[in-house]
């Protein structure tokens, strides 16, 4: 009896090749797979980009990327068997799909390379008009061709790290019995009340209703009231904590902040975890345990494409991200913190924010902190009401709230999150001070009316920890299509 059809082609033990397979299609190998298999001698199928060829008259070697792994397979074409012609459109960037035999490489440290049996060429690449040429493209030209730019070593690296930083989270909560909880991204409240949001309308912009005092009137407008993209799930997070216990978002946030620096950006995704029952002190806890596991997953997943980063950008991202895992973070209260920072300034320090009580911390301030006071990172706390959001839990003292910011190195402010207030009164009147109307958020001041309970919750920015774990120094460069001030192509 025949023996079976076995997946991909390798030979039988009495060294057949299945037939099928030879007159078929040979399936298609990853090259992540490839390079890791022993078993020289079977017919592969690769397919992917080409990088880079090589070569002289005899010989073409080409380096092939399929993006599952940092590493290219080496093509070894024989001069002999594929005439220059044939080899005429294996250009740097044309699409490759390559038979082969899988050889154990001469060159010392490689593993598998493949010699090439059939060569088609899927998708050509004119090398007169391919932006991606050669190696070393800054990364600001890189971000002018963001559609191309995935396909280099350092943008490969990065957006694969990015996906297990996504796996890391959602496994993180799922194996502490948080539920995933989808916020909207259209609302029609300000959650941080500071009036950055980028407005949804369906209104023909040149032919606005207006009421007798001059105002737009929304009346009809898709949703019949003035609508947004939001800046933060948690108000709608909260109600879900107060009644599944424990939940996290996931998802995009907008802020319309003109803000052109290396952390901002105007579309990003935050993770936003929200427990019932909470202190601030088991905030604080669940924000280390969280950003240290997401560390240690990325070491754990990612090393060549970590080790690739560290060696091209940032010489001390490893042992940055051994150091984070491996300390404890420094808890410390808001007061403490002006008053090392003001130290240093009567020291000689230069800032180039002033620095006071009650003065929301720059940057710099953070990084003081963190890089060269504490060497370690920060959780700071109980900041002043006045430059805190109206729904912190308000302190005893009456100047400052629960509040709690984790700094990191490199970043700055990478967490931001509190104690909620869970009295009605309280809550209200903060509202009112701060004048966020509280008749868009009737339903988040109802939670505090129907069984209220401590609660804490805190967001942490995708992107400044994918910053963190990469090494990279500038937000455009962790995020595939960044939206920043003036820049919405791709
Ligand atoms: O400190 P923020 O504004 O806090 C909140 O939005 C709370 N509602 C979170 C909560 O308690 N559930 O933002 C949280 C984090 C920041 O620490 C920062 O990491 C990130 O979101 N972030 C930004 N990241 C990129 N670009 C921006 N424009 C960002 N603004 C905030
Ligand atoms: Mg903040």
């Amino acid at each position: 009896m025949a023996p079976p059809h076995r997946e991909r082609s390798e030979p039988f033990e009495n060294g057949c090749i299945c037939i099928i397979c030879v007159m078929v299609k040979i399936l298609r190998d990853k090259i992540i797979d490839v390079l890791k298999r022993e078993d020289y001698g079977v017919t592969v199928n690769v397919k992917g980009w080409v990088r880079t060829r090589r070569g002289n008259k005899n010989i073409c070697f080409i380096a092939l990327n399929d993006g599952s792994t940092i590493k290219s397979v080496q093509i070894v074409a024989d001069l002999e068997k594929f005439s220059e012609e044939s080899l005429r459109k294996v250009t740097t960037g044309a699409c490759l799909s390559v038979n082969g035999i899988l050889v154990e490489s001469p060159g010392q440290g490689q593993q598998a390379e493949i010699h090439a049996t059939e060569i088609d060429v899927l998708g050509e690449a004119d090398p007169a008009t391919y932006p991606l040429q050669k190696k070393g493209h800054s990364l600001e030209y890189l971000r002018e061709i963001a559609h191309l730019r995935p396909r280099t070593n350092t943008f490969g690296a990065v957006f694969r790290i990015r996906h297990h930083m996504s796996m890391a989270i959602h496994t993180f909560f799922h194996e502490r019995g948080f539920f995933y909880f989808h916020t909207p991204l259209i609302t029609a409240s300000d959650c941080e009340g500071a009036g950055q949001m980028f407005q949804v309308t369906t209104k023909n912009l040149y032919n606005l209703k207006m009421d007798e005092k001059g105002s737009i009137d929304f009346s009809d407008d898709f949703f019949g009231k003035q609508a947004s993209l939001t800046v933060s799930g948690q108000l709608e997070g909260e109600l879900g904590a107060m009644s599944l216990g424990a939940i996290y978002t996931f998802g995009p946030t907008f802020r319309a902040e003109n803000s052109n620096t290396p952390r901002h950006l105007a579309e990003f995704w935050m993770i936003e975890p929200e427990v019932a029952f909470n202190e601030i002190e088991e905030n604080m806890q669940l924000a280390e345990d969280f950003i240290k596991y997401c560390v240690k997953w990325a070491l754990d997943h990612c090393q060549d494409d970590l080790e690739f980063l560290n060696d091209m950008y940032d010489k001390e991202l490893l042992q940055r991200l051994n150091s984070v895992i491996a300390g404890e973070f420094v808890r410390l209260p808001y007061t403490k913190g002006i008053e090392i920072l003001e130290k240093a300034v009567a020291d000689g320090h230069q800032f180039e924010f002033p620095i006071f009580w009650g003065a929301d911390l720059a940057a710099e301030h953070e990084r003081y902190l963190v890089e060269e006071h504490f060497k370690k990172p920060v959780i700071l706390t109980d900041y002043p009401k006045e430059i805190k959001s109206f729904y912190m839990k308000q302190n005893d003292d009456g100047k400052t709230v629960r509040a709690m910011d984790v700094l990191f190195p490199k970043i700055g402010e990478i967490i931001g999150g509190s104690q909620r207030e869970e009295s009605y009164e309280k809550l209200k009147q903060r509202a009112d001070e701060m004048g966020v109307p509280t008749k868009d958020i009737w339903w988040y001041l109802d939670t505090r009316k129907f069984g209220t309970a401590p609660h804490s919750g805190f967001g942490l920015g995708f992107e400044r920890l994918m910053l963190f774990v990469t090494g990279m120094a500038n937000i455009r460069d962790v995020i595939p299509f960044p939206r920043t001030p003036r820049n919405c192509e791709f």
